[in-house]
């Protein structure tokens, strides 16, 4: 809606040349700060599904985690962990992606969904789309279904959305 859109661009902060020179880097972290607002954004989403939308989030490393825990928890489903290379303790399917600012590798557990599992990926920005993307492949290998992506903030501009395969992409904001 227009007001969380609102909420959301009052709370965002432009942070020129990190991490690197010519990257003008959203920074969300006063909105999370602010209890009110992140809770408001979390009912948001919630709302947006509803209560039957989705059986599981994925959390994508690190920011999504924060949302993708919170939304879990209002609904009451559980939360999966997509996590930078290393650092899951079990088998893993893993993909190497590039994003706005770098080249990473993601992973999750191969074992992390039951089949056809109905699940919404969240994170704080869509960019390029390359980490999305990324998650897409690995829930899908891991036997998930991505019923569609939320994050808090879409920079439209890198047209990240049309990497996803047709999935409904809700960006609470749009820039
Ligand atoms: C940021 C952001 C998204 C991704 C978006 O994460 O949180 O996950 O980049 O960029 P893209 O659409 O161009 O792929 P980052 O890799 O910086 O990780 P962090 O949350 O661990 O800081
Ligand atoms: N802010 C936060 N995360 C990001 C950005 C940004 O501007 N670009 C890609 N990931």
């Amino acid at each position: 809606s227009e007001a969380l859109a609102a909420l959301i661009a009052k709370r965002v902060l432009d942070v020129s040349d990190f991490p690197q020179a010519g990257v003008v880097f959203k920074d969300l972290s006063p909105l999370f700060a602010d209890g009110s607002a992140f809770r408001t954004v979390i009912d948001g989403i919630v709302d947006h599904y509803g209560r039957d939308g989705f059986d599981v989030v994925a959390g994508i490393e690190a920011r999504g985690f924060v949302i993708a825990a919170a939304v879990a928890y209002a609904v009451g489903v559980g939360v999966v962990p997509v996590r930078k290379a290393g650092k899951l303790p079990r088998q893993v399917v893993s993909a190497s992606y590039e994003l706005e600012y770098g080249q990473a590798v993601l992973e999750v557990h191969a074992d992390a969904f039951v089949a056809g599992q109905r699940v919404l990926v969240v994170d704080d920005v869509l960019a390029t789309g390359g980490t999305a993307e990324a998650t897409l492949g690995l829930v899908e290998r891991a036997g998930g279904d991505v019923i569609g992506f939320t994050v808090l903030l879409e920079l439209a501009f890198l047209e990240g959305r049309k990497r996803l395969a047709g999935r409904p992409v809700h960006a609470l904001l749009a820039v």
